[in-house]
């Protein structure tokens, strides 16, 4: 009785299954249903996208935390619309539809890893990320990449060592892995490949700062925040065409200055402040004819203050608080009483706010001499005339805040 019940019950079941499958399909064929990863692939408006559609999804569900809700809206086949997601033609085919840029910046997504996420949008241009939660180290894969052009991972909790994969991506111009867990070296070819900015900051980079550095073709260099040591290379002049803003405050850098910095003559702020710097201001800084902000406060630098410096027609903010300065002119002097020129704590005796005489005597007790002691009073230039103060943004400076850089 029970099993012609059972029986009974499978079969009008099977029925009903049978009778579902016809209206839905023209097929009779009975399959299991494959777990729909790829929904239709007829409604994607491009192979492409149906290719990279199980990758999205695989990283959806790995997100721990959404708190704007971003991810509901990567469902269906149409993810040009998904939020973040922006497609494009790639360059190899100027017909074919692809998912070219991710800006993923301040959804706060939380995910463990990018690993198969990022490395395998083989079209992507520009990944933009600050201030999510993702963590994890970043793949090698991410060399494949052959179109990416500016990655942007900052304040994130990434860590390991420097991706060094990125090194093999050629059109690779914008990158900024600013504020995480970053630790170890940094590889030097970073100065010889051809990056437009690069934000290191607020990591755990330690590295003594290679005389390749003035290979760099960057405008943008921002070192502040980590343990970089040595000193600052002679070889920086020779990067004069292109620098306009370099970061350096809070390392580990000693040295004397070499009087080549006084050959960036684009270069709009010098931040090289906290650091352990000793020797006189070159003269060469007269030279900075673009220079706004420059800052070497908190350092062992010591002797004058080139008149020739102060002189400067953009000089904005020059700021050497906090060193063994012992003497300033009347045209500092005059920026000193107008606030652009900060010299406080120092040793200069007609100036107020400075050092006790105790702490200036046991300073200049101790011979100190730098290398290429000549080089520091030659000018190399003729000094420029004042002009106008221009007011703009400076860009860096923002860099050594959490928030997105707005290029
Ligand atoms: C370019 O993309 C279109 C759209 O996806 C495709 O139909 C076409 O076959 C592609 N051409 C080549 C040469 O791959
Ligand atoms: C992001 O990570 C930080 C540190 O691990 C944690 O305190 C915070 O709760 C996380 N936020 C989210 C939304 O997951
Ligand atoms: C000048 O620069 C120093 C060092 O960066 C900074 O602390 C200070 O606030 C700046 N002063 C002005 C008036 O912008």
């Amino acid at each position: 009785m029970l099993s012609s019940k059972q029986t009974l019950l499978s079969i009008s079941l099977i029925t009903l299954l049978l009778s579902l499958l016809l209206v839905n399909s023209n097929s009779l064929t009975i399959e299991i249903p494959p777990i729909p990863l790829i929904p239709d692939i007829l409604n994607f408006i491009d192979l492409r996208l149906a290719i990279i559609f199980p990758i999205i999804q695989t990283f959806k569900n790995t997100i721990t935390s959404d708190p704007l809700g971003i991810t509901t809206t990567w469902v269906g086949p149409n993810i040009c619309n998904y939020k973040g997601f922006y497609c494009d033609n790639p360059p190899d085919n100027l017909t074919a539809t692809t998912v070219a840029s991710i800006d993923f910046n301040g959804f706060h997504l939380a995910a463990p890893s990018l690993d198969g996420f990022i490395d395998q949008l083989p079209d992507l241009a520009l990944f933009h990320a600050n201030s999510n939660n993702f963590s994890g180290t970043i793949s090698s894969k991410l060399a494949s990449l052959k179109y990416l052009y500016e990655l942007d991972l900052s304040n994130n909790f990434l860590s390991g060592t420097f991706p060094i994969s990125i090194l093999n991506i050629p059109t690779l111009s914008f990158l900024d892995i600013r504020y995480n867990l970053f630790t170890g070296t940094v590889p030097q070819q970073i100065f010889t490949q051809t990056l437009d900015a690069i934000f290191l900051n607020n990591n755990n980079f330690i590295l003594t700062l290679p005389d390749n550095l003035g290979d760099t073709k960057a405008s943008y260099i921002t070192l502040a925040n980590n343990k970089f040591t040595g000193a600052i290379p002679s070889t920086i002049g020779k990067a004069s065409s292109n620098l306009i803003e370099v970061l350096l405050l809070n390392n580990l850098l000693d040295g004397c200055l070499p009087y080549e910095i006084g050959f960036l003559e684009n270069v709009k702020l010098f931040d090289a402040g906290s650091n352990r710097l000793t020797g006189p201001l070159p003269f060469s800084f007269g030279c900075l004819k673009n220079v706004e902000q420059l800052n070497f406060a908190s350092n062992m630098l010591y002797g004058q203050v080139p008149e020739v410096v102060c002189a400067l027609g953009n000089l904005a903010n020059l700021s050497l608080s906090y060193n063994y300065f012992n003497r300033v002119g009347p045209i500092c002097k005059k920026l000193i009483r107008s606030g652009v020129v900060d010299v406080r704590n120092n040793c200069i005796l007609d100036v107020p706010d400075q050092r006790p005489l105790k702490e200036c005597v046991a300073f200049y007790s101790v011979p100190r001499t730098c290398l290429r002691s000549r080089t520091f009073s030659i000018i190399p230039c003729h000094t420029p005339k004042a002009r106008e103060i221009n007011k703009r943004n400076l860009l860096s400076y923002s860099a050594l805040q959490r928030n997105r850089l707005l290029l």
